[in-house]
């Protein structure tokens, strides 16, 4: 088996059964006025820190959302665009979406301004995003890229500049290591898939995003987790 199916099967297991600060350390959800978060979402959080800024979600953006987990970036994304479609979640885990979709259903009971409708949540993987090029303003991942080896971090990067508009943004969160991780435990898929030993070093994953071709960068270290970097990407702007 390949470490990427291990991580889905990985996935589908914790998606069955959530496990409360699986990746990263448990942060509080991001507040927002009139947003609930079921309690059942936020026991999903997977995540590192978070992919949502508010002061740069004006303008109701088509988000590409890739590793949906359970919904709850989904959900925050929504809160901004309100529209229907306006947010994509992808994620290649049958039981991953059926809990995204259960409880974004919750979501909707909880907040009377949200609709199933602003979310589509759709089967793909990072490395073929189920999206046409350059439709979308704005692609959030937040602890998938970390798992991936190299080459495969890469492929995802080429992926999700091919997805972006002319000046559409990349937004991520992930573990970043403060020095090289054993190889040894880079093998082990099960530490990789719960994205605790995959992690790149920041200049290399610095020069792999700048490979991508998505070169103008706007870095941000997130206050609240003491694991992750958190980098907002410009794209395509500078680079056509
Ligand atoms: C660590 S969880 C993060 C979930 C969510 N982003 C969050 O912050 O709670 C990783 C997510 O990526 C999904 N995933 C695994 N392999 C993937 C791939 N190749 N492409 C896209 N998503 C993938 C998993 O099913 C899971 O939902």
């Amino acid at each position: 088996m390949t470490y990427l199916k291990s991580a889905a099967e990985f996935y589908s297991q914790v998606a069955q059964t959530p496990e409360v600060g699986l990746c990263c350390v448990q942060s509080t959800a991001l507040q927002l006025p009139g947003l609930v978060v079921p309690a059942a979402m936020q026991e999903m959080n997977y995540g590192c820190g978070t992919t949502v800024h508010p002061t740069e979600l004006s303008a109701q953006p088509t988000v590409l959302y890739v590793g949906v987990g359970g919904g709850l970036e989904a959900l925050q994304f929504a809160y901004f665009s309100r529209r229907a479609g306006a947010v994509i979640a992808v994620d290649p885990v049958g039981a991953m979406r059926e809990a995204a979709a259960r409880n974004l259903a919750l979501g909707a009971q909880e907040n009377p301004w949200f609709d199933p409708s602003f979310v589509t949540l759709k089967e793909g993987d990072a490395f073929a995003l189920p999206v046409a090029d350059g439709s979308v303003d704005l692609v959030a991942q937040n602890c998938l890229f970390n798992i991936f080896e190299p080459a495969d971090l890469s492929r995802a990067l080429q992926e999700t500049f091919r997805v972006l508009k002319p000046g559409g943004r990349l937004v991520m969160s992930d573990p970043i290591a403060t020095r090289p991780i054993p190889e040894h435990l880079q093998q082990d898929e099960r530490l990789r898939a719960m994205c605790l030993s995959g992690a790149l070093t920041y200049e290399q994953y610095i020069q792999r995003i700048i490979k991508a071709g998505l070169a103008k960068l706007k870095l941000e270290l997130d206050a609240l987790t003491v694991c992750s970097i958190n980098t907002t990407i410009s794209s395509r702007s500078i680079c056509c």
